[in-house]
């Protein structure tokens, strides 16, 4: 028996309609749109309204991906919500969704790999598919960090954004679909990003709080190094196991954290910066969203046709990375 390869049927994308500038970071601290730009590449981000919570930004992605797959929810075998700011530590966001699009059928759960976690989700997700255990998944990257971020820290304010994507997935009937997965870590590089409070080490305390401990910490600069450092390898690693050259490959679809990281990538890969989607400018770092909304963008804007070779890849918190590989198209 052949078993099925994995591909995308639809995607969707959400961000939330409210816009913070650079100008109007300047305004909360000591920042300015000059040094923004410069060191980063971002221009605006979409921050989450006060009443929208992860799950109200997933299901809006996953609407539209199950729309745009013609996929009904009722026929959906599992939901994965990739995602370091879930509504609760529990239940899963991914349970959450499930009941909100009444995909009753499905198991759920989330998956936590930090910026990487929509890439894992869908190699992981992919695997189950083409080992012919499910038929249909949602996978989704859905991110408020804006909940997560010290809104005085200048050092990471400025970096991140709010959003969500979704892919929903099923068996190719050709040549479509997933070629090649890699995921990785380095564990002994986890301090480099970190909420050092909330979890069972440090639970949340009036001390933590005031000490500012339940917030993002980043050393920017160790991610950045481990980012140029790891990338590359991974995605030449990922094609290789797909079977092609790098020649061959006709866009790459970067975690959007930093347009130096992206131009280091692409310097040390020798491959034009046109062969990588870039949309930090709009959105700044999403986290787990940022691959899936880069992805949305891309196709929509046609950029990515039927029968394209693409890479999608990602690195975050703790420290982890994953790739892999597609023929566009189902
Ligand atoms: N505005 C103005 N000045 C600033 C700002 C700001 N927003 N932030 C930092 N500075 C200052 C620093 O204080 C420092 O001043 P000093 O020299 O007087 O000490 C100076 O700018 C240079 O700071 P660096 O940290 O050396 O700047 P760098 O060029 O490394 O850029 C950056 C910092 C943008 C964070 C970069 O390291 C980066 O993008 N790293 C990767 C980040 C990333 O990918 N994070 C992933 C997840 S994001 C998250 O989850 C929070």
């Amino acid at each position: 028996m052949t078993l099925p390869r994995a591909t995308i049927l639809g995607l969707g994308a959400y961000a939330p309609p409210k816009v913070l500038t650079n100008e109007d970071l300047a305004r909360m601290v000591d920042t300015n749109d000059e040094w923004i730009t410069k060191r980063t590449g971002i221009k605006r981000r979409h921050i989450a309204g006060p009443d929208q919570s992860t799950s109200d930004l997933a299901l809006i992605a996953a609407q539209q991906a199950l729309d745009a797959a013609r996929v009904r929810a009722q026929d959906l075998d599992l939901v994965v919500v990739g995602t370091a700011t879930p509504d609760m530590f529990f239940p899963a966001t991914a349970c959450l969704l499930q009941d909100r699009l009444g995909a009753s059928r499905a198991g759920a759960f989330d998956l936590l790999a930090a910026c990487s976690s929509f890439v894992y989700a869908l190699i992981c997700t992919s695997q189950l598919i083409a080992a012919g255990a499910i038929s249909r998944a949602l996978v989704v990257g859905a991110e408020t960090l804006s909940r997560l971020i010290d809104w005085d820290d200048r050092r990471t304010c400025v970096l991140i954004g709010d959003g969500a994507g979704a892919a929903v997935l099923g068996p190719s009937t050709g040549a479509h679909g997933m070629y090649g997965g890699l995921v990785g870590a380095d564990g002994s590089a986890g301090d480099v990003l970190k909420v050092p409070a909330g979890g069972s080490r440090m639970p949340i305390t009036v001390d933590a709080i005031e000490r500012k401990l339940h917030r993002a910490y980043m050393d920017g600069q160790a991610v950045f190094k481990l980012a140029v450092r790891t990338i590359p390898g991974l995605i030449q690693k990922t094609v290789a196991q797909a079977g092609w050259t790098m020649d061959q490959v006709d866009l790459i679809v970067p975690h959007q954290a930093n347009l130096r990281i992206i131009e280091a990538l692409a310097s040390q890969m020798d491959i034009p910066l046109e062969r990588f989607v870039v949309n930090i400018e709009e959105y700044g770092n999403t986290s787990a969203a940022s691959v899936p909304l880069a992805l949305y963008e891309a196709v929509q804007s046609g950029r990515i046709h039927d029968g394209d070779r693409i890479v999608l890849a990602a690195f975050g918190g703790g420290f982890t990375y994953a790739a892999c590989a597609w023929v566009w198209g189902s």
